[in-house]
C-alpha cells in the first residue's frame, strides 16, 4: 500500500476513482470545476440525480466524459468552511460508497477543501487513517477464504499548492502509522480469551521489540511480582490457570536525561467477575476488557513506525479473573505494592486491584506523567455512552492536553470529577479501603481508588469501557484511543 502527495489536475489524471468535493448548494471545488470545463457535466448529473452536496452524500459516476480516470465520486462537503467532524465522515462515507467498485488506485482531490482550524497536514491524516484502516479484517478464524473486500493500494492525496506537497506527506505518514497502531489494537481485542492469554500479550510485547534499537522488553512472572509484593494483582489472578504477567516496555527516543511518560494499561484478557460472578448475557464481551494493554502496544507501535522523538515507559498488567478453588473471595483482604490495604468486597471490581501495583510499580521510572488506560466500568457505559472515553486527572493541565489531543484525532474524551466528596465510598470497616464505592458514581468512584496510588505524581485515567469496542450486530474492538494517545505524545515530543 503506498501513498503519495502531489498536483493534481483531476481531467487527466490516471486513477481507478477519483474523489471530488461538492458543497452543499451544488458548489463545485476546483477539481470538480475543472471536470466540469472538460466536458463531465457534473452540474446536470447532480441536478437530475438530486446530490446536494450534503455532508458525506456521494454520487458516483462510471466513465463520465471529460475525466482519464475510471470513475468519479462526487463527495458532499457539507458548506464551506467545513468541521473537521463533517470533513472526517465525508471521507468515510466517501470510501464506502466505494465498497462494492474494484478500485484499486484512487486520487482524493481534498487538500483544496478548507477546514476549520485544521491544515493540509491534519487532512491528509485522516485520509491515510481512514483508508488504512478498509484493510483491517479479523478473519483469523474463519474456515473459508475471506472474499475479497474494498481495500485500495495505491492513494494519492491531490493538493493545490505547490507548497502544501511536504505537509501533507507528512500527515499521510502519520496517519499511515497511527492506522498501523489502531489495527494491532483491535486485533488483540478482537482474539478471544483462549488464545489472546496474559502469556500471549507478553509475547505479542516481545514480538514488537525485536531488532528495534528504541524499544526494550521486560517480562515479570508471578514469582517476580510476589518478591515485589504485588498483593493486589496476585489477588485477580489467583483463581485462574493462566499466570499473571506484567509486562515492562521502554520506548527510548529522546535523550536518557528526559523523564518518560508512562503509559498503563489494564489487561485483563478475560474478567468472569471471579467469584461475584459476571451475568452470562453478553459476557464473551469480557474477551475485550484487555483493551487498554492493546491501546498501549498500538500506541507503542506507531511511535516506533514514526520513530518518536520521545520517552515512554508503558506497564500492562495482564491477568485473567476466573473463579476457582483458588479465587479471591468477596471480604478477602489484600496488600498492595504501596503498602495500603484492600478489602475486596467484590472481585468484578478486579481492573483497579491490578492497575493499582501497575501504577506503583511505574512510579519507579520517575515520570513526568502517568497516564492508565482501562475498560474499567460499566458505569462509565452508562454516563458517556460510546462517544467519548471517561477522563480523570489530578492535575488540570494534564487533562487538558489529553482532551486537546483527542479534540485533535476525534477520537474524544470527557472529564469526570475527582472530587475528595467521593472519596469516603471507598471507607472500608476492615483495611485502608474497600474496592468498590457502592451504586452511586461507579466510574468516578473507581478512579478515585487509582488517585490513592499516584497522589505524588500527574497522573491521569481514560476509562474506555464505552469506547474501546462496538457491540451488537457490527461487534469489534475500535483500536481507541490509539489516535488520541498518539497525538498527545506527539504534542509532547
Ligand atoms: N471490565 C469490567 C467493566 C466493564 C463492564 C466494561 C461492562 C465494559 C462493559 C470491570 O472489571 C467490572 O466488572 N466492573 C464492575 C465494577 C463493579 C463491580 C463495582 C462494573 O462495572 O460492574
Ligand atoms: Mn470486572
Ligand atoms: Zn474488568
Amino acid at each position: 500500500m503506498s501513498f503519495t502527495a502531489k498536483i493534481v489536475a483531476a481531467p487527466t489524471q490516471r486513477s481507478h476513482c477519483l474523489i471530488v468535493a461538492v458543497y452543499e448548494g451544488g458548489k463545485l471545488s476546483p477539481s470538480a470545476q475543472a471536470i466540469e470545463d472538460a466536458g463531465g457535466q457534473l452540474k446536470a448529473l447532480c441536478k437530475r440525480e438530486g446530490f446536494k452536496g450534503k455532508t458525506g452524500q456521494t454520487l458516483l459516476l462510471l466513465n463520465p466524459e471529460g475525466v482519464t480516470a475510471e470513475r468519479v465520486l462526487l463527495l458532499g462537503m457539507g458548506k464551506a468552511p467545513v468541521s473537521p467532524a463533517d470533513f472526517r465522515k465525508a471521507v468515510d462515507k466517501g470510501l464506502q460508497a466505494l465498497k462494492n467498485t474494484a478500485s484499486k488506485d484512487l486520487c482524493l482531490c481534498l487538500g483544496e477543501v478548507t477546514v476549520a482550524d485544521r491544515d493540509t497536514q491534519w487532512q491528509a491524516r485522516q485520509v491515510a487513517e481512514l483508508v488504512r484502516g478498509l484493510h483491517y479484517r479479523f478473519t483469523r478464524f474463519k474456515s473459508s477464504p475471506a472474499e475479497p473486500h474494498f481495500a485500495p493500494d495505491k492513494i494519492t492525496f491531490g493538493c493545490q499548492e505547490n507548497d502544501q506537497i511536504k505537509t501533507a506527506k507528512a500527515g499521510l505518514e502519520t496517519g499511515t502509522a497511527v492506522a498501523d497502531g489502531v489495527a494491532l489494537a483491535r486485533e488483540l481485542g478482537d482474539l478471544p480469551g483462549n488464545v489472546c492469554t496474559p502469556t500471549y500479550l507478553a509475547n505479542e510485547a516481545k514480538k514488537l521489540a525485536k531488532d528495534q534499537a528504541k524499544l526494550s522488553v521486560k517480562v515479570l512472572d508471578e514469582k517476580e511480582m510476589k518478591e515485589l509484593k504485588m498483593g493486589a494483582l496476585l489477588s485477580v489472578a489467583a483463581g485462574s490457570e493462566e499466570p499473571a504477567k506484567l509486562i515492562v516496555l521502554n520506548y527510548q527516543g529522546a535523550a536518557k536525561s528526559v523523564a518518560p511518560i508512562a503509559l498503563v494499561g489494564k489487561g485483563i484478557t478475560f474478567d468472569t467477575g471471579g467469584v461475584s460472578l459476571k451475568p452470562g448475557q453478553g459476557m464473551d464481551e469480557m474477551k475485550y476488557d484487555m483493551c487498554g494493554a492493546a491501546s498501549v502496544l498500538g500506541t507503542l507501535k506507531t511511535l516506533l513506525e514514526l520513530q518518536a522523538k520521545i520517552n515512554v515507559v508503558a506497564v500492562i498488567a495482564a491477568a485473567e479473573n476466573m473463579p476457582d478453588g483458588r479465587a479471591t473471595k468477596p471480604g478477602d483482604i489484600v496488600t498492595s505494592m504501596s503498602g495500603q490495604t484492600i478489602e475486596i468486597l467484590n472481585t468484578d471490581a478486579e481492573g483497579r486491584l491490578v492497575l493499582c501495583d501497575a501504577l506503583t510499580y511505574s512510579t519507579r521510572f520517575k515520570p513526568k506523567a502517568i497516564i492508565d488506560v482501562a475498560t474499567l466500568t460499566g458505569a462509565c457505559v452508562i454516563a458517556l455512552g460510546t462517544h467519548a472515553s471517561g477522563l480523570y486527572s489530578n492535575r488540570d493541565d494534564l487533562a487538558d492536553a489529553l482532551l486537546e489531543a483527542g479534540e485533535q484525532t476525534h477520537d474524544r474524551a470527557w472529564r469526570m470529577p475527582l472530587w475528595d466528596e467521593y472519596q469516603k465510598q471507598l471507607d472500608s470497616n476492615f483495611a485502608d479501603m474497600a474496592n468498590i464505592g457502592g451504586r452511586e458514581a461507579g466510574s468516578v468512584t473507581a478512579a478515585c481508588f487509582l488517585a490513592k496510588f499516584t497522589e505524588n505524581f500527574p497522573w491521569a485515567h481514560l476509562d474506555i469501557a464505552g469506547t474501546a469496542w462496538r457491540t451488537g450486530t457490527n461487534k469489534g474492538a475500535t483500536g481507541r484511543p490509539v489516535p488520541l494517545l498518539v497525538q498527545y505524545l506527539l504534542n509532547q515530543s
